[in-house]
This record gives C-alpha cells, structure tokens and sequence, in this order.
C-alpha cells in the first residue's frame, strides 16, 4: 500500500467515476484502475462496488475512506507544519473574527508594532472554525476568536471573558435602563447573527432530533441557561447586519461590549444584570509550531489589558 494508492481511491471514491477521477487528478484511466485493484489486493478487502453506476463505495469501502480521508489531511498538515518549523513565514499571519475588529484589535496591533517597529503583520477576516484550518495549512499563524475548538493540533490560550451588553433601538421602552435581566427580554424579537455554533456534547451529538438537545445558537444557549426561551427570532448573516435591523428598530440583540460604540447614534447599548453572560476570547495557534512572533503579540494583548485595566488571567506559550 502507497500514498499513491490510496489517492488514488481517494479521487475515484469522490468523483464516484474512474474518468472523472481521471480527469481531475491528471492520472490515467488504466493507471487509476490498476492503483486501486494493487490496493485491493494489499488489502485483501473490495473498496469499491465497480458494477453500479455511478460507482458506489462498499461497506468496508466506506469505513476505509473516512479513515484514510482523515489519515491523509493529517498526513499534509504535519508536511506544512514541519516546512514551517524549518522556515517559519516572515510576517505574523493574524486571523480574527469581526466581533474582535470592532474591539481592541486595532489598539492591540498598535501596540504590537510600537514594541516592535519591524514586525509585518498581516490581518484576515476569518470565522472561527475556518480559523483551524488555516492554521494547520499555514494561511494564518495565530487566530483570534470567540469559540473553544477541541483539536488536538490546536493550543488554545483564554485571553479573556468579555460581558453582553444588549443592543436596543434608541426609541426601545427600555433603551434608558440600566442593568437590564434577559427575562425582561423576552418579549422583543431576538436577532441571531453567529454562524458557528457551540459545539454538542459528543454522546448527545448522535442522538437524532431529541427534543431534549441543548441549545448551540450561541445567544438562544444564554438565554437557555436561564430558562427563557425568546417569543422570536429572526436569524441574518452577521453581526453589522444585525446592529443595522436593531437600528432600523426591527428587534434587539446581544453583542459584547467592546461593540458598543458601533451606530451608538441610533443604537442603546445597555449593560445586563447577569455577571456570567459573556463571550470569552480565545487565543489560537498550533500547538507544536508556535511563530516566534506570536509571544510577542500576547505581551501586546496584556499591555493593552492593563492600560485599560481589563480583569485577564495571564498565561504563556510553553
Ligand atoms: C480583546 O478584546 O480582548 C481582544 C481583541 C482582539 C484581539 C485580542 C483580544
């Protein structure tokens, strides 16, 4: 069995045909077929079905594939991470999420390069989970967002847990309240605007439509934690979507607090009641490959932490 090989299954078993696969990976036909038949024998199992069309995978087929898909992704991740150990890239390759833009981002970096007048710094937008992926292929160094990700390759540091605020219209009955509590939401239209979701719990993750199944939108999950379920919902594609609707006077939101500056004209952004209704901020980078800027910008985190006097746990690469 070679890599080769198992490519080779790899391809025909995604286009599901052997011209396809052909066409794709630039790999004769007749090429493509002995590779998989030489793989069959290796392993003495059939993987794939050749007397359906399209072609189908085998049960044995199936299981083979999931394994070996997974097998040949870690396979190229630990080749860009070893190419990087030899040669880590030049500048310090940020990822972030919007919600951290509109927060101290913009102060952070500052102070990163005022330490450090040399440093290159690149910046992309990039959800949280896209975040890991472009961290094991090398498109970003570091990313910054708002989501734990449990991933063996991933070092994840706690930077900080930031309080909600909730976002009114400035005409809101309650937009000159004070220390608000989510029940007295309940009432208004809730705007969702996160794409990634919290992560299930692994058994329940397989148990299909159970009533009982927790809560992953991130906001419905924080009012859940309370026992408040919001009489409506509307669901849009961000997070300047959803501050532009509570402007328009559409509904309410929920952002962190460093948002609170955005459309502050048209929009009340109030502080909740509840101490522990909050959105951490993660640190990520690959736990074996560590840029050796990345210390770096965490001492420009805790920097800017302290002239603002933000309550954070200091940690460090190790
Ligand atoms: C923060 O608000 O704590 C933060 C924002 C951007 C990057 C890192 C931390």
């Amino acid at each position: 069995m070679d890599i080769k090989q198992l490519n080779a299954f790899i391809a025909i078993a995604d286009c599901q045909s052997f011209s396809l696969a052909a066409s794709t990976t630039g790999i004769s036909q007749p090429s493509l077929s002995r590779m998989l038949k030489q793989l069959e024998t290796d392993i003495g199992v059939e993987l794939i079905d050749r007397y359906h069309r399209p072609l189908q995978l085998t049960e044995s087929g199936r299981f083979f594939y999931d394994k070996i898909s997974a097998l040949l992704i870690e396979m190229t991740t630990i080749t860009s991470m070893t190419q990087r150990l030899s040669g880590p890239s030049k500048a310090l390759n940020i990822g972030f999420v919007p919600s951290v833009l509109y927060g101290l981002l913009p102060e952070i970096i500052a102070a990163l390069k005022r330490r450090y007048p040399d440093i290159e710094v690149n910046l992309k937008d990039i959800s949280s989970y896209q975040q890991i992926e472009a961290l094991k292929s090398g498109d970003i160094d570091v990313g910054m967002g708002r989501f734990a990700h449990q991933d063996p390759w991933i070092k994840q540091i706690l930077l900080r847990h930031e309080r909600y605020m909730v976002a009114l219209p400035k005409s809101h009955p309650l937009a000159d309240t004070r220390d608000q509590r989510l029940i007295d939401l309940v009432n208004n239209r809730l705007i969702l605007y996160h794409q990634t979701h919290l992560p299930l719990p692994a058994p329940i993750e397989q148990s299909v439509a159970d009533d009982s199944a927790p809560i992953t939108e991130p906001l419905l999950h924080l009012f859940a934690q309370y026992g408040i379920t919001p009489l409506m919902t509307t669901k849009v594609s961000d997070l300047q979507v959803a501050l532009s609707l509570v402007a328009a006077g559409e509904g309410i939101t929920l952002v962190p607090a460093s948002l609170q500056t955005v459309r502050a004209e048209q929009i009340s952004y109030q502080r909740l009641m509840h101490e522990n209704v909050t959105s951490p901020i993660y640190l990520h980078t690959l736990r074996d490959v560590v840029h050796p800027k990345a210390p770096d910008l965490l001492a420009a985190i805790y920097e800017v932490y302290e002239q603002r006097g933000i309550t954070y746990r200091r940690q460090q690469f190790v």
